[in-house]
């Protein structure tokens, strides 16, 4: 699907301090040179986000990882053995290479390897680090597919078209404290496979680390019209216009429409259709809201319940 001379061109463009979106395994990303502030101020220029949203930086490999950060904690290479290249972001003190930019003037940074052999050759090609949020206007849905991003960004110089992603929600974001791990972000990546790696803090996030994590941005994620949750949500209007996003279940009232997410449940299916399926209905001009079911809030339904209830707030 992309031929190694358009990853070639793509490269050039990033050394230029253009921009590129990409195919990661998780969302599609907006990429430039993480080294180069101004390159850097583009994205937040094209998906009009605001400045105070600090961006993941992207590497091909470990050894990248020192010339972002000071840190040399021994939990970061026993982490990136088990989940590098993977949906895994690990917040760390960030080295003086990293422009203030890029982590919104915090003095740590996001770093991760994405599990995507386009993202990983860009990567490579390019011969930088690359800062990248998802590809899309901020706080809309993220991009699954390459057409999801030129519906939503037109100031991109390039977008590799790397088919579907395979996880279809953002990476599970971490901090490292002294005596444990702590969640920022819910991914496919659960607490529970992570304790498996290393041990979880039994204290909470600092607020500094809050303010600094999506968590705190109640709206997010969304479509543009309205999105309820099934039963949380109580006035619920007549649903003859309206579609059902269902986890499994047969849809409680008369929709015009229903989608299935997974018609098992899975919730690994659900996750990798969520965005998708949003988009699909954003853009289906009969249907005027979205009624979604919900999934037990554990394990990767964590993640799930994270993205549907930040589309939802706005609509509350
Ligand atoms: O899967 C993903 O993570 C995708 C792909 C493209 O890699 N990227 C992504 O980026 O979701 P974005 O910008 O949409 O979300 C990144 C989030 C930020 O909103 C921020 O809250 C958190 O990661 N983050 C980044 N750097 C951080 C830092 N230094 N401290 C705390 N949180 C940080
Ligand atoms: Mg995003």
């Amino acid at each position: 699907m992309v031929s190694p001379q358009e990853i070639e061109q793509a490269a050039g463009i990033i050394r230029r301090g253009g921009l590129v979106a990409f195919p990661t395994e998780t969302v599609y990303g907006l990429g430039a040179n993480a080294l180069d502030p101004i390159a850097v101020a583009k994205i937040f220029a094209c998906k009009e986000r605001p400045s105070f949203d600090p961006l993941i930086v992207h590497i091909a490999s470990l050894d990248q990882v020192a010339q972002l950060t000071l840190s040399t904690d021994e939990r970061v290479a026993r982490l990136a053995r088990v989940f590098w290249p993977g949906p895994l972001t690990i917040v760390l003190p960030k080295s003086e290479h990293v422009p203030d930019i890029v982590t919104s003037g915090l003095d740590t940074v996001g770093i991760r390897m994405p599990d995507h052999p386009v993202a990983l050759a860009l990567i490579s090609a390019s011969g930088c680090p690359i800062a990248a949020p998802s590809a899309n206007k901020f706080g809309k849905l993220s991009p699954t597919k390459a057409e999801h991003v030129r519906k939503q960004l037109h100031l991109v110089d390039h977008v590799l078209d790397g088919g579907p992603t395979r996880v279809g929600i953002e990476s599970t974001v971490i901090t490292l404290h002294d005596d444990g791990f702590v969640v920022l972000r819910q991914g496919i990546i659960t607490a529970e496979e992570l304790e498996k790696v290393v041990p979880r803090s039994t204290s909470d996030s600092t607020r500094e680390e809050q303010i600094a994590s999506p968590g705190h941005i109640q709206s997010h994620y969304s479509p543009n019209k309205p999105l309820y949750i099934w039963r949380e949500y109580a006035d619920i209007p007549d649903t003859r216009n309206a579609a059902f996003l269902s986890a499994g279940s047969p849809a409680p009232a008369a929709f015009k429409r229903v989608e299935y997410l997974s018609e098992s449940g899975n919730l690994y299916e659900i996750a990798a259709n969520l965005f998708q399926k949003m988009h699909a209905l954003e853009e289906d001009e009969h249907i005027e809201f979205i009624v979604a079911e919900p999934v037990k809030e554990a394990g990767i339904g964590l993640a799930i319940m994270d993205r549907l209830r930040k589309a939802a707030f706005q609509y509350r």
